[in-house]
């Protein structure tokens, strides 16, 4: 049965979640036609997600249509546990306590396999890798999974070439409706959410090293320029590195931003990206925040290893004196800064995300016979069919090709 912090929270966890929904018109739509048509009918599915509100949302349309739901945490301090809450008082097994240790993170995890599903929905492929290392007998159980982050998609990707990858899972992350729009303008937006909560600092004027100028950095650099910030991107792919040259942002070395950034926030899905030499040659004040799926992008170690102590100074600010006066402030112990000291990505980017993942579900429960253990792409219908229903919860309408365009379109004959 579920682990939660405080079933008291329930009340207030559902008028949250029921606030979310009226931001999610295309999943409350797919979520409507699931519940009469029960694509899922009979199917137990494990999801390891952040435990939010839109999550919430998602579970429900899953459950309407026809699934068995479990659902632990995909972060130990992603859970909202007034949603948690709510979840288990409707009946859905929910294993998910913010700020839970590894040892409960991992027994939850567990838990949710112990209902031997037969479809697992990860963000950051954890339920892939305890089933691959520690709970194989139980994989021929599974027939497709799904997968909602860059960094467990790398995994998964990473394995298939390896050939040790033992069931088909959709990257539901690659879809553009996916990562166009929520690893861009939803971890733009809700990471500065979440440090502007933490701190209360005034972003115009102050200097934003960005590690990273994938979806999220992006995001990220053009929401702080807009606030005000002069944003200084790194980046390893000289690509990138151009793209955010031409963008006008300054692009540098980490160790030469290092000296002058106010706030580093890393979003590389890398590891180690600020590390001791970094810290050495920082401004007294200076803020780091990760927004990267694990928290390895800060080495917290090597910050511990220089300080000459460590206290608390607000919720979710780590204050590191080090040896010479100078302090740092790591946000959110390294963890994603967006889920654990706000909300994650507003309800209205979540809707397109977990409009892929439901229908990515319906998607393998008819097709898993057919599929091999591979990532798969989600199929490009789906994703214009998000895009098209999201279009018209908007109220706006686009042009259709006319026949002569359509035959010049696909004709290579004429020219000038
Ligand atoms: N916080 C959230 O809610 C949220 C949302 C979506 C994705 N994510 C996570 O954010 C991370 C990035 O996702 P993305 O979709 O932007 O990935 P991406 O692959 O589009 O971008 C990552 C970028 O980081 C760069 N990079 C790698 N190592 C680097 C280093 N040492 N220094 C500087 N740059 C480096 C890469 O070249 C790449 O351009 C992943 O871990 C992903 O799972 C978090």
């Amino acid at each position: 049965m579920s682990d939660i912090a405080d079933k008291k929270l329930a009340d207030r966890g559902r008028m949250r979640i029921d606030w979310a929904e009226s931001h999610m018109p295309v999943l409350r739509e797919i979520r409507a036609r699931f519940a009469k048509e029960k694509p899922l009918k009979g199917l137990t599915v494990a999801a390891c997600l952040h435990v939010t509100t839109e999550t919430a949302n998602l579970m429900r349309a899953l459950r309407d249509g026809g699934a068995t739901m479990t659902l632990a945490a995909s972060n130990p301090l992603s859970t909202q546990d007034d949603v948690a809450a709510a979840l288990a008082d409707e009946g859905i097994e929910t294993y998910a306590i913010k700020g839970e240790d590894n040892d409960t993170y991992y027994k939850h995890l567990n838990a949710v396999l112990d209902t031997h599903p037969v479809i697992t929905m990860d963000d950051g492929a954890d339920l892939v890798s305890v089933l691959h290392s520690q709970r194989e007998k139980q994989i021929d159980e599974i027939v497709a999974g799904t997968e909602e982050t860059t960094t467990g998609v790398i995994r998964l990707r990473q394995m298939a070439a390896e050939g040790v990858l033992r069931y088909p899972i959709v990257a539901v992350n690659d879809t553009p409706t996916k990562r166009l729009f929520d690893n861009r303008w939803g971890t733009g937006q809700s990471t500065l959410d979440g440090i502007t909560r933490a701190t209360n600092i005034l972003w115009a004027s102050k200097v934003v090293v960005i590690c990273g100028f994938g979806y999220g950095g992006r995001g990220l650099s053009t929401r702080a320029r807009g606030l005000g910030a002069q944003v200084i991107v790194t980046e390893v792919d000289a690509v990138k590195a151009l793209e955010a040259t031409m963008e006008g942002f300054r692009v540098m070395p980490i160790a030469d931003a290092a000296r002058i950034g106010d706030i580093f926030i890393t979003v590389t899905g890398d590891r180690d990206v600020l590390r001791r030499e970094h810290f050495e040659v920082m401004k007294d004040g200076a803020i780091l925040a990760n927004t990267g799926h694990f928290d390895v992008e800060i080495d917290k170690p090597g910050l511990v290893a220089i300080a000459k102590g460590s206290r608390e100074v607000r919720d979710h600010v780590m204050e590191y004196a080090l040896g010479d006066g100078r302090r740092v402030y790591l946000l959110a112990d390294g963890r994603l800064v967006n889920l654990a000291a706000a909300e994650g990505h507003p309800a209205v980017v979540m809707d397109m995300s977990f409009a892929d993942q439901a229908l990515s579900a319906e998607w393998v429960a008819k097709n898993h016979a057919t599929l091999e253990k591979r990532v798969y792409d989600v199929p490009e219908d789906i994703d214009r069919e998000v895009a098209r229903l999201k279009l018209a919860t908007l109220g706006i309408e686009i042009d259709a090709l006319t026949p002569e365009q359509e035959r010049y379109l696909s004709s290579w004959r004429e020219g000038t």
